[in-house]
């Protein structure tokens, strides 16, 4: 799946001839799975037509800063626009605009939106050879590049002019491809890799019956997707549970037993960065498996149960680097029981759900959650979507670990 899936991406047009590869770009984009709205200056509708590129970008294609509808003067609103956009991509860019961009200028909605942008602005310079090593040119991408904003380096060929050489618009394959690698390299987690454990284990009593428990592994896969947003190469070691991965950027191990899920993470813990382990692991086993369906014959049935073995504790043992991060399930004395296993299992962080809390716990989609860190600091979260909760967890580590 792309980084650019999901984003708001406002595409900025400009007048150079390599406007009409605007419609290009728009479809490449949606099929990232982006959403895209078009602002234009009102001479680039010179080269390309705002009809095309609405009825490709699904939007309606802004160029001025009011339009008529039946006599009804709407305002499109620059800061509304601006602030929709989690990206602003202006290919091309014009050296005119460039300039304007430099200086602050606000003859049109473009700039005008440029200038309340407050997301990443990435611009595609598009102009003849003499043009584009112009002093004046290079100065304004200094200074763009000094503002912040990223320059997609223009390609060497034909010209518009009949010349060839260096500044035409980067193809539109092109400047996807520096978006996302631009972003991936931003990434709060880029190289990072997380182990995960998820959802409950079965521990089997016979061929047909098992020891389980309610955890849905909600949790486990809203932190493998949000880490993997994050740049992150996930291990998700999931027990049985009935969500689908969507996510092919996940490499999930599935297993059913305590046994299993403790060989599989060991597997992965040498070599990873960060180990989160929210699975319902059981604390017992039975000793023996029946080979047999166990029949009712008798009144009552006693099953003789061990200990597993604990993962997280045996993690806390032999880490190096790794940053531990454990779960804690508990009905009173949260904080010190909490605190307790974070010290007894040595981690660096232990997230504390309460039962006594509404919308806490095992196979809601909400989730109220405490994190505590190894220096004793608590902070209280209030009951969010678990995809939320994820990032909190997430971000907090991220500020932990000072990436
Ligand atoms: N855990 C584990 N391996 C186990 C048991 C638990 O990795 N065999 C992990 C869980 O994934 C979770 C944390 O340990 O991160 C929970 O700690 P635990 O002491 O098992 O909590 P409880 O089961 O709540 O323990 P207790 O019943 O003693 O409160």
């Amino acid at each position: 799946m792309s980084v650019l899936s999901g984003k708001n991406i406002i595409l900025g047009v400009t007048a150079g001839i390599a406007a009409y590869k605007s419609a290009f770009l728009i479809r490449l984009l949606i099929k990232k799975g982006a959403k895209v709205k078009v602002v234009m200056t009102p001479a680039s509708k010179e080269f390309v037509t705002p009809l095309t590129l609405s009825t490709l970008s699904k939007n309606e294609v802004f160029s001025s800063f009011t339009s008529d509808e039946d006599d009804n003067v709407q305002w499109n609103n620059h800061v509304d626009i601006a602030e929709w956009g989690d990206l602003f991509i202006i290919a091309p860019a014009t050296a005119n605009t460039m300039s304007k961009m430099v200086s602050g200028t606000c003859d049109n909605l473009l700039l005008a939106v440029y200038l309340s942008a407050k997301c990443p602005v990435y611009f595609a310079p598009a102009m003849d050879l003499d043009m584009y090593q112009h002093p004046s040119t290079k100065e304004s991408f200094k200074k763009l590049n000094d503002f912040g904003n990223f320059q997609i380096p223009a390609e060497i060929g034909e010209l518009a002019s009949g010349l060839s050489g260096m500044g035409r618009m980067a193809e539109p394959e092109n400047i996807v491809s520096f978006v996302e690698k631009n972003i991936l390299d931003q990434l709060p987690l880029k190289n990072k890799c997380i182990l995960i454990t998820a959802g409950p284990t079965y521990e089997s009593i016979d061929p047909v019956r098992f020891i389980g428990n309610h955890s849905s592994g909600k949790m486990g896969y809203a932190l493998a997707e949000a880490a993997t947003h994050l740049g992150a190469q996930v291990k998700l070691i999931s027990g049985p549970v009935s969500l689908q991965n969507f996510n092919e950027a996940i490499h999930v191990i599935h297993v059913n037993t305590a046994e299993e899920m403790y060989n599989a993470s060991h597997k992965y813990f040498k070599t990873c960065d960060i180990a989160i382990l929210s699975a319902a692991v059981a604390d017992f086993t039975p000793k023996r498996v029946a080979t047999q369906k166990i029949k009712k014959v008798e009144d009552s049935l006693a099953i003789e149960l061990t200990k597993t073995k604990d993962i997280l504790t045996s993690f806390g043992n032999i880490k190096d680097n790794q940053f531990l991060v454990g779960f804690a399930l508990e009905t009173e004395n949260e904080i010190e029981n909490a605190k307790t296993k974070l010290i007894k299992k040595k981690l660096d962080l232990i997230v504390l759900n309460s039962l006594n809390d509404k919308g806490a716990g095992f196979q809601h989609d909400t989730n109220k959650v405490t994190l505590i860190s190894k220096d004793n600091k608590v902070t209280a979260y209030g009951v969010k979507p678990k995809s939320e909760v994820a990032h909190d967890i997430l971000n907090y580590i991220i500020r932990e670990i000072h990436v």
